[in-house]
């Protein structure tokens, strides 16, 4: 981010979806002033969602996290199950399941219900912006902006950028980023993006350390731990690695536009891992032990 970026953030927010990733999008927003609508799919729903983020805020503020005024944040908080309350936000942010169908159904309602000077964004972790964008009308005025979990405790925004997202929208990302007081980094629409891949890049090293017996699961995780704070094999979740798993298989479906540390890959390791994430007791030895800490 350049130097002269200045921090603003819009005076209406739209997130669709109130959940996990969701409802700290909305607390982002809302403790940096903006006023947030979030559109939920149904009643429950919604309500779960309120009581999300009016509880985030409130634990926040306890441990002294943010400073602020909860009553104000409940003003400036509407939920709805109603795409047209977004008529007035100039950005909206996407945040429903990760299935594809969805997002293109549910991004192109809201885009219905934009006003023509709003912008569109996009939560996805591993899906394409650009392909997302190719059903949209307006796709210059759409793009990801990648939050990471827990929102509130995370700094890293990724912003991925689409081939026809505008140069307006690529500059006032960089501002808003900034003015939720989070680190903006500008990536081109890519596989698993530049976190991800990364990521991916260490987890593969990691499984095929252990696949040739070079160490245990917990060894590479005390090794790796000694040098950043985040484990491995222990504490991904089965969900991180099924997502992992995904975008593993999406770059060796198509290994011409794989990163190279993908295309190294064994698929026998992958769908080991694979099995692993959807049932643990039936994944085969060698994805057992990498979770449970014992050598291949
Ligand atoms: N959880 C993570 O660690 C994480 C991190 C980064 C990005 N993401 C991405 O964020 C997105 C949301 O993930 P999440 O973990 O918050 O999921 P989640 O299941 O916690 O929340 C999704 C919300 O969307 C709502 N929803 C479903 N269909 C809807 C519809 N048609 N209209 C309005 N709302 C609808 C659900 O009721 C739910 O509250 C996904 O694209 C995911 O890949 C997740």
């Amino acid at each position: 981010m350049s130097e002269e970026t200045k921090g603003t953030v819009p005076a209406k927010v739209g997130v669709l979806g109130g959940g996990r990733m969701g409802a700290g999008i909305a607390h982002a927003f809302l403790i940096s002033g903006s006023n947030v609508t979030v559109v939920e799919a149904n009643p429950q729903a919604a309500a779960a969602a309120k009581e999300r983020i009016e509880s985030d805020l409130a634990k926040s503020l306890e441990r002294g996290k943010i400073d602020g005024n909860l009553d104000k944040w409940a003003e400036n908080l509407s939920v709805s199950l109603e795409h047209s309350d977004f008529a007035e936000c100039e950005l909206v942010i996407e945040a429903v399941p990760e299935i594809w169908d969805l997002k293109v159904s549910s991004l192109q309602q809201v885009e219905a219900n934009l006003s023509e000077n709003a912008w569109l964004a996009t939560n996805t972790s591993s899906l394409s912006v650009d392909g997302l964008a190719a059903e949209l009308k307006r796709p210059e005025r759409f793009c990801g902006l990648h939050f990471f979990n827990p929102v509130p405790a995370s700094k890293l925004v990724e912003i991925v950028i689409g081939q026809q997202t505008s140069d307006e929208l690529q500059k006032l990302t960089l501002e808003w980023v900034a003015g939720i007081g989070k680190t903006p980094v500008t990536v081109n629409d890519a596989p698993g993006f530049a976190s991800s891949r990364l990521g991916v890049a260490l987890g593969l090293e990691a499984i095929r350390m252990v696949e040739e017996g070079v160490a245990s699961a917990e060894d590479i995780d005390n090794a790796w731990c000694s040098v950043t704070s985040t484990p491995w094999a222990r504490s991904r979740s089965r969900t991180s690695w099924a997502w992992m798993c995904a975008l593993a298989s999406r770059s060796t479906s198509n290994p011409s536009s794989a990163p190279a540390s993908h295309r190294r890959s064994s698929c026998a390791t992958w769908s080991n891992a694979a099995s692993w994430a959807r049932n643990p007791a039936r994944a085969s030895t060698t994805t057992r032990s990498l979770h449970s800490g014992s050598p291949a």
